[in-house]
């Protein structure tokens, strides 16, 4: 089965992004299609990159990138989940991408944003990141609204529309995951 790791791309004390990607991964494991596993980027305390060669020489000097790059490694595809800070994806998160090369290419994406409209800038960007180390960003994507998603801006309570749009985001990373095995065979 194909593996998807969910990138919960926000590590701010309080954040929304736990509750968003638990519903991300409960969704998706009840799919019994793949094998789903939620990536918590506050689990893995990447410094701001320290690596002295460049990601695409594969040549990792410390532990914390060789334990980040392992984890990448172990995908066939992602769903990036990502609020939206100052119309863009979290430096974390633009941190944690820098960090690899190799590991992400040839895989497939899909996006899960949120924020005050939705968090479409963040993944506009986030996906223009991503073209550069060869991943395949899928169309559909899930845009969350802080003003009719979350409760007061805190609690998650997303409309039931969103859980159609999420199946059809993961119907394509799957589909587009699974093309993509024999290239990286
Ligand atoms: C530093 C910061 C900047 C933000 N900038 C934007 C923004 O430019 N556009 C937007 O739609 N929401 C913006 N927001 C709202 C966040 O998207 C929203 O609060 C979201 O829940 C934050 O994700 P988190 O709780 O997982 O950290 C911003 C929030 C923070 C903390």
């Amino acid at each position: 089965m194909i593996r998807v790791g969910i990138i919960l791309g926000s590590t701010r004390p309080g954040r929304n992004g736990e509750a968003v990607a638990r519903w991300v991964h409960d969704l998706a494991v009840k799919r019994g299609d793949a094998t789903y596993e939620v990536v918590d980027l506050a689990d893995f305390e990447l410094p701001h990159l320290d690596e002295p060669m460049a990601a695409a020489s594969g040549d990792y000097r410390h532990e914390h990138t060789r334990r980040w790059a392992d984890k990448i490694a172990s995908f066939d595809a992602f769903v990036f989940v990502t609020p939206e800070y100052n119309h863009s994806f979290p430096g974390v998160l633009k941190t944690a991408v820098d960090f690899l090369y190799a590991e992400w290419g040839n895989k497939a994406a899909g996006f899960v944003g949120y924020g005050v409209d939705g968090g479409v800038r963040a993944v506009e960007h986030l996906r223009h990141v991503l073209a550069m180390l060869g991943v395949a960003t899928v169309p559909a994507q899930v845009t969350l609204s802080y003003w009719t998603d979350f409760e007061n801006g805190v609690d998650f309570r997303p409309a039931a529309m969103h859980e159609d749009r999420l199946g059809m985001v993961l119907d394509q990373v799957l589909a587009w995951g699974g093309a993509l095995l024999p290239l990286r065979a």
